[in-house]
This record gives structure tokens, C-alpha cells and sequence, in this order.
């Protein structure tokens, strides 16, 4: 009998969750409106970063080699080597080759929820089983009991966002140790660690866990969303798995163009976390004045609970979409309850926007 086309995919193809992408397809046919719901940087990249893309792409006919020399670069911020570094198109690269470097089928990944979407579907492409640990109830904080508790001789791979998204809160130091004791591989994603100058990378972990990994990204503080660069830290044996994973030239030559010339203008990235620092404040003040409970977050996010307004998540960004055309982003249920959202500060004025809205909104 002739199979359908379907029937000669893996069969882990059609039961894995969706990573939806459709809101930026209306965000980019909606020019006026906020993206206040994507975790992305509102400030588009300085002319050095431009004008060094623009300068490579003369030899963009060439294929491009290991990047030595921004690999060593980055490893100094690190006090890593040049051989700690793998370089990716963004650090979905590394979600995805990090699933298959660890999960064979049938294998567990834990993780807490919620999460960034997009762990849970690259985990069951490998038709490995995802266990998702709810977040305490009071303060959002991982579950590090339930999540070690969760652990059985099938789970081959942790995760650890930090600070994580969308909560914004940091693990304690003593708690992720106590993952890190496992001996079971960890991912700690560190991508918005950079709106923090003041905390202390977890790279250091690796020198006496080899078992754990970095996951770091210039999507967010470097406003590299949509030039895509991020990069592994590990021991040179993790940073070899992850090479052999990744496909060769994952990095364009423009994409490694622009990261070197951030890298090089150290001020880009200061500005553009003091823009994100200073709105998240207002933020939280504002919020806070008009009886919501804004989670004091450590990244360029906040979440927001407004389950007291009586008001479903729904219909709270459909009014901000009708009032002020700004997008918020829709977070699930958590423990039970409906009205959360999360927003992110972009330009000044879509902040305002926002501002303007909430306070008719919820007076
Ligand atoms: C925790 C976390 N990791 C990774 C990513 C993916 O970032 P990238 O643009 O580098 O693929 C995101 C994006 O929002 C995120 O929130």
C-alpha cells in the first residue's frame, strides 16, 4: 500500500509542541505598533557595528574560518581560552544542538516552567521526554527540591536560565551547586546576565564541573536579535561535542563581523542596558501604583501578575493592542491562575504608550 507523506516522517515530528513564531509576522506588517513582547532590544545597532558588516560583506564570497581571534576575545571575558568557545547563529543554535549532543530517544530533560518556549519542542524532536517543574508559588523561584526529586537514571541533561525568563529572578549561588553536584550535564543559560554588570558569570563552574556548559547570546543587551550571535563556554571536550554538532559555517562572516565590533565598543552595550535598566524601573514603579504585582526581574522583561484585576491574560492584550497598538506577551496559566502577562521596554515613546495604557486600563 503507497504510504502518505506523513507516515515516512520520524513520528516524533508531528507530537512535538510548536514553537509558535506568528506574532512576528504580524509585528513586522505592523510597524507602528509596540513590540513590547518579544524579549528583544528595542535600539538598532551603532554605525561601527554597521559599517564593520557592510566592510566584510566585501569578502562575503569567501567561506569563513574558526574565527580565532574573536574566539580568543571572548574567551578573556570569560578567562576561558580560545578552545572554550563554540560559536552559533544565536543561542537557539545551542538549544537545539544541545538536545542532540545529550538526549538519545525515550531520555529525560528537566527544566522549570515556565520557561523559554522554545527548550520543550527541540527536546521532543529527539523524542526525549521533557519534565517541566512548576516554579514556587510565592516568589517564582525554581523548585530546586521538586527539581532534583524529578531526577530518576533516564535524565541526561539539566536546565538552569539564570536569570531566568520569564521570571527574571537569579538561583542562589548554593542551589545551582547542588544541581552542579549531580554530575548530570547542566545548561545555564545566561542570556540576559549581561543587563546585570554587577553579577558574576557561572563560567568559572566549568573548571570543576566539566559536565557543565554556558549558553550566552547577543540577542538581548548587544541588540543582536536579528544578526544572530551567541556562543557555548565549556572544557575544550564540551566545546569539541558542540562543534562536531553545529553545522560548519553556522556564523556568517557579517555575523562575526558585528559581534567583534560590539565587543570592541564595550559603550553600545552600556547605553543600551542603562535604556533597558532605567524603563524597567518606571516600570515596576508604575505597575506597583496601580495594585498589580510586577516581579522585580533581572533581565529585559518583566512579568506581571494582574490576577487581582479580575482580567484574563486575553483580555489584557487584546485592550493594549485596541487602546495604545502595543504588544504584550502572552504567559499561560501559572498554579492555576489567568492574568499574567510579561512586557519588555522598547523606544521611549512605545513606552509611553504603555504607560498610557496600563493606567487607563487598570485605574
Ligand atoms: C532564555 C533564553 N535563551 C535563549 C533565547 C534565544 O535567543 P537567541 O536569539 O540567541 O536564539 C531566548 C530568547 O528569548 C531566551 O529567552
Amino acid at each position: 500500500m503507497k504510504k502518505e507523506l506523513k507516515d515516512w516522517f520520524v513520528p516524533w515530528l508531528s507530537t512535538a509542541r510548536e514553537y509558535n513564531v506568528g506574532i512576528l509576522d504580524k509585528a513586522w506588517a505592523n510597524p507602528d505598533h509596540g513590540r513590547l513582547m518579544l524579549n528583544e532590544n528595542p535600539m538598532p545597532p551603532s554605525d561601527k557595528v554597521i559599517e564593520a558588516v557592510v566592510e566584510t560583506m566585501k569578502n562575503g564570497n569567501r567561506y569563513p574560518d574558526s574565527y580565532k581571534r574573536l574566539r580568543t576575545k571572548i574567551g578573556e571575558m570569560y578567562d576561558l581560552g580560545p578552545d572554550n568557545v563554540a560559536l552559533c547563529n544565536g543561542s537557539s543554535d545551542t538549544i537545539d544542538a544541545m538536545m542532540r549532543v545529550f538526549l538519545q530517544p525515550g531520555d529525560e530533560f528537566i527544566l522549570s516552567t515556565p520557561t523559554f518556549e522554545l527548550f520543550p519542542p527541540r527536546a521532543e524532536l529527539c523524542n526525549a521526554k521533557v519534565i517541566q517543574i512548576p516554579v514556587r508559588k510565592d516568589d517564582l523561584q525554581y523548585d530546586v527540591d521538586a527539581m532534583l526529586n524529578a531526577i530518576t537514571d533516564r535524565t541526561k541533561l539539566i536546565l538552569i536560565i539564570n536569570p531566568n525568563n520569564p521570571t527574571g529572578v537569579f538561583i542562589d549561588d548554593a542551589d545551582l551547586k547542588r544541581f552542579c553536584d549531580t554530575g548530570i550535564p547542566i545548561c545555564v543559560d545566561e542570556a540576559y546576565r549581561d543587563y546585570n554588570p554587577d553579577v558574576p558569570t557561572s563560567a568559572p563552574l566549568i573548571h570543576k564541573y566539566p559536565q557543565v556548559f554556558l549558553s550566552v547570546t547577543f540577542s538581548k543587551a548587544h541588540g543582536f536579535a536579528g544578526i544572530r550571535f551567541g556562543f557555548v563556554l565549556g572544557t575544550e571536550e564540551m566545546i569539541k561535542a558542540f562543534n562536531t554538532m553545529f553545522l560548519p559555517w553556522n556564523v556568517s562572516l557579517m555575523s562575526a563581523a558585528a559581534a567583534e565590533a560590539i565587543i570592541d565598543n564595550p559603550e553600545e552595550i552600556t547605553a543600551k542596558v542603562e535604556h533597558n535598566n532605567r524603563w524597567m524601573k518606571i516600570f515596576e514603579d508604575e505597575l506597583t501604583k496601580l495594585g498589580l504585582k510586577p516581579y522585580t526581574a533581572h533581565g529585559n522583561y518583566m512579568l506581571v501578575d494582574a490576577t487581582m484585576s479580575g482580567k484574563t491574560t486575553a483580555e489584557i492584550l487584546e485592550a493594549a493592542l485596541d487602546m495604545e497598538k502595543v504588544y504584550l506577551k502572552k504567559i499561560g496559566e501559572i498554579h492555576g491562575k489567568t492574568g499574567f502577562f510579561r512586557v519588555t521596554p522598547g523606544l521611549d515613546e512605545e513606552n509611553e504608550r504603555f504607560l498610557k495604557f496600563i493606567r487607563a486600563y487598570f485605574a
